[in-house]
């Protein structure tokens, strides 16, 4: 099994993500820690515990950032994609908590697990990269000892997609470039999946309808859920469903084989009208003495079977 600790915003995808997370048995979801981005901090992390109920996970729950590392102005809730309540009007359903929240913040409840089993864990972080920086900051010697960084987030301006809060940017990086930048240039594996591949991940209104009555209640509650979702994506881009943007990074660990990457450092634009443009130099051509060189280089997700992927729901309800 694969030990992840599911760091997000929940957030209507990301509740699809950690139910792949919570219920498929190739996992082994170990905690999930919450940051603002799709609500506020507080209502994120009620709802990561009353979805670790739903699923029947009865894991630590800690609760991270309430905002970016530097630029407070940036913190903007999406309210107008997820819901007041981040979960399209559906988190007064979730089951009551079955443990208290864990005391520490976010990014010490990784920094402790991650130091328990050096090397083995999976880092999927769906959210701004808050937590993870802080992480990163608190003990520079995770970097080394996490097994691998799997991330939602960023445009790389493939097949046309571009960015989804500005022309380049995509939410997670924009509610904290600074961090963003942080997490891609330290000195661990990360795979960057971003909206070049999660918009092509479309679950159909046909495929959501198959979550209904399944799963103990928690199908339904995902379908309800996925009603608000889908009338922002359908009014937006006309796609008759969803895209699974979170659900892809989970993806990725599970069915490999159906992403195509590309390799090479990634930097994010941190100031004027490009601000949070994730930004790969992948030919690798240009030596010395740009923003790229010297950092790690990382691997972008380039080209996605979505089909695959969005089979992945089928075995878990
Ligand atoms: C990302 O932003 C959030 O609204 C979603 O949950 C996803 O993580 C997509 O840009
Ligand atoms: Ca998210």
């Amino acid at each position: 099994r694969i030990p992840v600790i599911f760091d997000t915003d929940p957030g209507i995808d990301d509740a699809l993500a950690l139910a792949l997370l919570a219920r498929h048995p190739r996992f082994e979801l170990l905690a999930v820690t919450t940051t603002f981005g799709n609500a506020p901090v507080e209502t994120t992390t009620r709802n990561a515990r009353g979805l670790t109920a739903l699923y029947r996970q009865d894991i630590p729950v800690a609760a991270g950032a309430a905002g970016p590392l530097l630029d407070k102005r940036r913190r903007k809730d999406a309210a107008h994609v997820h819901g007041d309540d981040g979960l399209g009007g559906m988190a007064a359903g979730l089951p009551a908590p079955t443990r208290p929240l864990d005391p520490r913040p976010a990014h010490r409840l990784i920094c402790d697990l991650v130091d328990a089993r050096p090397g083995e864990i999976t880092l999927v972080a769906v959210g701004p990269f808050t937590n993870l920086a802080l992480a990163l900051a608190h003990d520079p010697s995770i970097a080394g000892k996490v097994r691998r960084v799997i991330v939602m987030g960023g445009a790389f301006g493939l097949k046309g997609h571009a960015g989804n809060v500005t022309p380049v940017a995509e939410a997670n990086i924009m509610a904290d470039p600074e961090a963003a930048d942080q997490v891609f240039t330290a000195p661990w594996p990360v795979t960057i999946v971003g909206l070049d591949v999660t918009q092509e991940a479309i679950m159909r209104e046909a495929d959501l309808a198959k979550l209904r009555g399944r799963g103990d209640g928690a199908g339904d509650l995902l379908w309800q859920a996925t009603r608000h979702y889908q009338q922002f994506y359908d009014a937006r881009d006309g796609i008759g469903g969803i895209y699974a943007h979170d659900a892809s990074a989970a993806a990725l660990l599970l069915v490999p084989e159906a992403f195509t990457l590309r390799a090479g450092p990634v930097r994010v634009a941190l100031e004027g009208i490009a601000t949070g443009q994730t930004i790969q130099d992948w030919r690798n051509e240009h030596g010395s003495g740009t923003p790229w060189s010297g950092h790690p280089s990382q691997q972008v997700c380039v080209a996605v079977d979505a089909p695959r992927v969005l089979a992945l729901f089928d075995e878990i309800f």
